[in-house]
């Protein structure tokens, strides 16, 4: 097993905002002891009291990471965002203090292109609709306008992880898939890739969107594009919420162009549950309207868990930042046993792979392997060497002008 320059039992994991108990769980089977696993979101003193010596920080989508925090926090060595949005973490103040932030963002596929699917059949049988008057009393006991989706023509407007998984899923529902995708994508199953989003969108009985928000998807779906939609045919949008316009979708649902649509995301949303939710959608009877919930399960949390806690124990113990999203990322594998390893995290700047160099060289110790990879203005060399964390030369490597933070494993 390899050890840490700063063992596991010393180093201080701070899990919030009621973080699943399996993230714990994998850093305790892992040798970790000082582990915080903390409910809710503190106010930020409190926030600072708790995780100001804390060498991994965990949170959710509420803890704010900002500047002010990150300051008070001079042991930190990574954080893990237990959730998909990174927006809450100041990424780039992590960045130059030479700490890589890990995300899961594909942990709650599944959920969405479930959630979407249940929608789908609701939508085509009327069932929103009814629903809401049957709670008002009302009794719609009719055929008119209900149809099976088998046989039906989805599109999927996005083919990455939730939309291929949905596509797998609405086929083995006897559903046609076509796709639209700016990337090429190769068809899973009978599914079958358009070549414009205007030719899906005349061929579709149901439009689910499963992009990402960019300037490009930015009201990709509008007065225009709805207008290309067959009559009587749904929506469905659980990706982003400038993804559609919202007052396009209404005046399409009020002329009944749309039988109906579903949606999970908004321009605008509350920032809390006491919040109110405001829209124009709220006026039909015949739009599931879901309060962002499209990822939100118990499996997603679990898959969520083990994944981010995989990443920061990963880093932790070998110095692995794949899939990190601020760093430079480098896959690593297992440190052999006679070596020690020096993580070198620095300003990329012109001569300082050379300084490293010569200051190892110096000491006349082998490098046996070295991994560098940089982004944009940081760089990361990893090497394999043959001494260990009391010599001299990790002293020499921290002087190094440029140098952010040096850690040895060994
Ligand atoms: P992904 O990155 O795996 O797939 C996105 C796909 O969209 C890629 O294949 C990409 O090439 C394609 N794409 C990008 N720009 C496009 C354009 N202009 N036209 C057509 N295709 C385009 O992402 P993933 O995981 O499938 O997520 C999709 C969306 O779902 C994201 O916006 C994500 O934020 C959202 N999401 C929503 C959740 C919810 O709770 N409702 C939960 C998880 C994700």
């Amino acid at each position: 097993m390899t050890k840490l320059s700063l063992s596991k039992e010393k180093i201080k994991v701070v899990l919030l905002e009621g973080i699943h108990t399996n993230a714990y769980k994998q850093f305790a089977e892992d040798g970790y002891s000082n582990i915080q696993l903390v409910d809710g979101t503190p106010d930020d003193d409190t926030l600072i009291d708790m995780v100001q010596d804390a060498h991994i920080i965990g949170i959710r989508s509420r803890t704010q990471l900002k500047d002010d925090i990150l300051a008070s926090c001079e042991k930190l060595m990574a954080v893990g965002v237990f959730c998909i949005g990174t927006n809450q973490v100041d990424l780039d103040t992590c960045k130059s203090r030479g700490i890589p932030v890990f995300n899961a963002p594909f942990s709650n596929t599944r959920s969405v292109a479930e959630l979407v699917l249940a929608e789908m059949i609701m939508l085509m049988r009327g069932i929103p609709e009814k629903n809401a008057k049957a709670h008002r009393g009302e009794w719609q006991k009719s055929a008119a306008h209900s149809h099976e989706v088998r046989g039906k023509v989805l599109g999927i407007v996005g083919f990455g992880h939730i939309g291929s998984q949905l596509s797998i899923l609405a086929e083995a529902l006897g559903m046609r898939v076509l796709y639209y995708d700016i990337e090429n994508k190769l068809p899973l199953g009978n599914s079958e890739s358009v070549h414009s989003l205007e030719e899906l969108l005349a061929r579709v009985d149901v439009l689910s969107l499963h992009v990402p928000a960019t300037e490009q998807t930015r009201y990709m779906i509008g007065q225009e594009q709805l207008s290309l939609m067959k009559s009587g045919s749904y929506l469905v949008n659980a990706s982003r919420g400038n993804v559609v316009d919202i007052d396009a979708l209404v005046a399409h649902l009020r002329e009944g162009h749309l039988l109906g649509a579903a949606v999970d995301v908004y321009p605008s949303e509350p920032a809390t549950n006491q919040d109110e939710f405001t829209s124009a959608l709220r006026q039909f009877d015949n739009v599931i309207l879901t309060p962002h919930i499209g990822g939100s399960t118990q499996e997603a949390q679990l898959n969520i868990a083990n994944e981010v806690s995989d990443k920061l124990i990963k880093y932790s113990n070998n110095g692995s930042t794949s899939t990190a999203v601020n760093f430079p990322e480098v896959s690593l594998p297992e440190l052999h046993q006679d070596l020690s390893r020096i993580m070198h995290i620095h300003i990329n700047q012109p001569g300082m792979l050379e300084k490293i160099n010569h200051t190892i060289s110096s000491h006349n110790i082998n490098i046996a392997a070295m991994y560098l990879q940089t982004s944009g203005e940081v760089g990361y060399v990893i090497m394999d060497v043959n001494c260990d964390s009391s010599h001299p030369i990790i002293a020499q490597l921290k002087d190094i002008t440029g140098t952010i933070r040096v850690r040895v494993i060994h």
